[in-house]
């Protein structure tokens, strides 16, 4: 029954049961990446493709620990909490706090409290660079040990800590097949630095700390900008790297779902076909169903020269722009950083050489693309 009188939203998010948490990854894969399943049942909630959930995450408690340990505290200390309640400092830094990286204030406090004319030189404008190597993998609880002379007082410690921030995923499944439930794609964020194992705030917690039939307090975050043409005959072509798979999960089940007789070509990168080629079967089957038109995928780690999404996309230059010409909408989802930019440039280049235009011409071709919303991208 759709609970009618409770609006749920960021700040009132939704408890919502954890009812899969499946393993996409291979046994030899570098990463353990996740298919979750959370249900929306009795919330009243509706989402679409395209959108994003936001998961209200806690902290580690091994970590929570540590720092109390570090702090000299028990945990049973009283603080200021989010909101400004007054809550034990264990429970504040188990939700409310950011206690991985530090903030600016904090370092500032640090090198204040320790008197460290190192750090405090670093924290100064033309040191930036030389202060964010220093900062990599560094966590608050190696600055503490680092630093045992610097004392905090509990109040005064979590007044210099960041807010404990929601993490967005992309939706991976379409409401119209599951309307009752909302399913995502993970990369579990695990890492070492300075001898200790690290591990990313909420992908941790949904792998580890939420256990099947728990809650997840969620709330889902609408990106207009990220949908599917409204008419199905139009042809789509979709590139994801890694867990930039996700969105185009959901939008190839909502085409299947909506009877869309448009074209549908899939783009998808990852490290090794047999380790990392998520959602497989799911893609084979709609490939060999003639569903998806084409499948086009590009393992990075497979051979000696790296192979991604974008060589995959300039051997098939002509068909894209052929698609392209068709009204197609193109769409990236994945690394911002790397992968959506050398994404960009390749289809700049097919625009340039198959439509024959000059670099200018091309350029304005992609912009105008973009301005009816035909190009679209969900990059992090
Ligand atoms: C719109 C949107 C959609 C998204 N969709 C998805 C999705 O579908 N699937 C998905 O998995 N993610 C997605 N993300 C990313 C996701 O929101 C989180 O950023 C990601 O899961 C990491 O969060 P975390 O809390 O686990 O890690 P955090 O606690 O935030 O830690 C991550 C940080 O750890 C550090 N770090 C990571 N690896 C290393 C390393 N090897 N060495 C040193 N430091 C390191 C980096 O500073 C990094 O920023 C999306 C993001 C956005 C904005
Ligand atoms: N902004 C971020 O902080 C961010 C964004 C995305 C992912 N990640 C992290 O990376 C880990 C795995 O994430 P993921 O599964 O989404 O995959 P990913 O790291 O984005 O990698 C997926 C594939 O993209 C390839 N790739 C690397 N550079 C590329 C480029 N310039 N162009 C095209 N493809 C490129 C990778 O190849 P190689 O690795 O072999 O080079 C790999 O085959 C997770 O821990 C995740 O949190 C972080």
């Amino acid at each position: 029954m759709p609970n009618e009188t409770v609006s749920w939203s960021r700040k009132n998010p939704f408890p919502a049961k954890l009812l899969v948490n499946r393993g996409l990854s291979g046994p030899y894969s570098a990463n353990d990446t996740r298919h979750y399943e959370l249900s929306l049942a009795g919330s009243g909630l509706t989402y679409e493709a395209g959108d994003a959930v936001g998961v209200m995450e806690s902290n580690c408690l091994n970590l929570v620990q540590e720092i109390l340990d570090a702090l000299h505290c028990s945990g049973d200390e009283c603080v200021p909490g989010e909101g400004g309640t007054q809550k034990r400092l264990r429970d504040a830094l188990w939700k409310d706090y950011a206690i991985n990286k530090p903030s600016m204030q904090f370092l500032h406090a640090l090198a204040d409290k320790a008197d460290d004319s190192f750090l405090r030189s670093l924290l100064t404008p033309e040191h930036k660079p030389a202060l964010e190597h220093y900062l990599e993998g560094l966590h608050i609880v190696d600055l503490l040990e680092e630093h045992p002379s610097a004392r905090f007082t509990p109040e005064e410690f979590v007044s210099h800590l960041r807010k404990l921030l929601p993490r967005l995923y992309s939706v991976a499944s379409s409401p119209k097949v599951h309307p009752e439930n909302v399913h995502l794609t993970v990369a579990t964020v695990r890492y070492e630095s300075k001898g200790r194992l690290r591990k990313g705030v909420a992908s941790t917690y949904l792998a580890e700390r939420v256990a099947v039939g728990a809650v997840v307090p969620i709330f889902f975050h609408v990106a207009k900008g990220f949908r599917l043409p409204e008419n199905g005959d139009i042809p789509i072509i979709m590139v994801g790297a890694g867990t930039g798979i996700a969105p185009f999960r959901a939008f190839l089940q909502e085409r299947m779902a909506m009877g869309a007789k448009g074209g549908n070509w899939l783009f998808f990168g990852d490290q090794r076909e047999k380790e990392d080629f998520l959602y497989r079967e799911e893609f084979v089957k709609m490939r060999d169903d003639r569903f998806l038109t084409r499948l086009s995928t590009a393992f990075s780690r497979d051979q000696e020269e790296k192979i991604y999404v974008q060589h995959r996309m300039r051997e098939n230059a002509a068909e894209i722009w052929k698609w392209l010409e068709e009204g197609g909408h193109f769409f990236v989802c994945g690394d911002a950083s790397r992968m959506a930019k050398d994404v960009h440039a390749a289809l700049r280049e097919i625009i340039e050489m198959e439509g024959g235009k000059t670099p200018e011409q091309a350029a304005e071709y992609l912009e105008a693309m973009e301005k009816t919303k035909r190009y679209k991208r969900d990059v992090y």
